[in-house]
């Protein structure tokens, strides 16, 4: 049998760049992780692309949490808000109770406005370009291009961790993140290609999260390891590079938990701008104090408070906080003051509680 190869013709000695795109929609094709939010590989084969409304949800969703703790989430709101029309129509009470223990809360009180623009402006479906995309609450540059590559083929460069994690490695950028951001993403837009935006898009974010992995990577696994210029030097754990931490103060605080002799926990509102804005809480305070002092509140009841022996400790992203518990026993016919209410203990898991806060309730019912 003949080569049916064709002969290099003078003018292409030199070797052209490797097909990047080409080799990582190929692997994905076969690897990409199912995902409930994606859809399978008979579908992408067809050409078919994702729902907007679930890319959307679920790109805010995974902002600052991680896909696996992201998939139940993901799944309760979909089943409960099937199109973005139901999610604009639902109580914001609702959305923040689903949304509780997710963490960021900011996010679930945009992603209500952002469902509330999109069904009264644009008729229910979302904008087709990151450019009109991140006109809309809760949608910045990152999750803008991930919605327009990932539900609308728009060729854009999307840039997570993950993706930075890869690019640093292939092209072993040695300056610091976030310095080295925009070197980053001009790797990533020529890299994207025209056809298929959003599987690469998918391709690079699954490629860091299961081969180039942050410890060990599996580079004999990788479809791009013969041009990873990491990869050829032997040193892929030193990327990315990253600029040293700043350390987070540690703010101290109080927190009240009021037990009626049915069992219910008195609860308040938080005030809807700022930290946990519009979440539920026990009363306390302890948000805004300085490192080493304590913010004081007076117990919302009269009652015997007893301090708890060991404080609950909770990290958010700028600060560490440490919470005196005080717990008390109160009578039936305690009424809540104005600004709170009574939850009976069978409701506490329904409430628009923060982690934080449950972990208060936990400590407070356990000790
Ligand atoms: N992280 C952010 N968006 C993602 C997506 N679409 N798939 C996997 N991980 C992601």
């Amino acid at each position: 049998m003949g080569d049916t190869r064709s002969m290099p013709s003078p003018s292409s000695s030199a070797s052209p760049p490797p097909d990047r795109a080409g080799a990582l929609l190929a692997w994905y094709d076969v690897h990409a992780r199912r995902l409930p939010w994606r859809i399978g590989p008979a579908a992408r084969k067809a050409g078919d692309r994702p729902d907007p409304y679930r890319v959307w949800l679920s790109e805010i969703m995974l902002q600052q949490t991680t896909v696996a703790a992201v998939g139940p989430y993901f799944g309760r709101f979909v089943a409960r808000w099937p199109k973005v029309a139901d999610l604009a129509a639902a109580e914001t009470d609702s959305v923040m109770q689903e949304w509780a223990g997710l963490g960021y809360y900011s996010r679930a009180r945009n992603l209500k406005r952002c469902a509330e623009i999109v069904a009264a402006e644009h008729g229910g479906r979302f904008p087709g370009s990151a450019a009109a995309l991140s006109t809309l609450p809760g949608i910045g540059p990152y999750t803008a291009g991930a919605i327009a590559a990932i539900a609308f083929d728009e060729q854009v460069p999307v840039v997570d961790g993950n993706v930075e994690r890869v690019v640093t490695r292939l092209e072993r950028i040695a300056t610091p993140l976030p310095k080295a951001k925009a070197e980053v993403r001009d790797v990533v837009a020529a890299m994207t290609p025209a056809r298929r935006p959003g599987c690469f898009a998918q391709a690079m974010m699954d490629l860091g999260a299961t081969i180039c992995t942050p410890r060990r990577p599996a580079c004999a696994l990788c479809p791009l390891m013969e041009g990873c210029a990491a990869r050829i030097a032997g040193d892929q754990e030193l990327y990315p590079v990253k600029a040293p931490k700043k350390d987070k103060p540690t703010r101290t605080g109080v927190a009240y938990v009021a037990v009626r002799a049915d069992g219910a926990v008195l609860l308040r509102r938080r005030p809807e701008r700022g930290l946990l804005g519009g979440m539920a809480e026990v009363p306390g305070a302890g948000w805004a104090a300085g490192k080493g002092e304590t913010e004081d509140e007076d117990p919302p009841l009269r009652a015997d408070w007893r301090r708890l022996p060991a404080p609950v400790r909770h990290t958010f992203t700028h600060f560490h906080l440490t919470l005196d518990v005080y717990q008390a026993e109160v009578g039936r016919d305690i009424a809540a003051p104005a600004d709170a209410w009574w939850s009976p203990r069978d409701r506490l898991d329904g409430e628009a509680l923060p982690t934080v806060m449950r972990k208060v309730v936990a400590a407070a019912l356990e000790g």
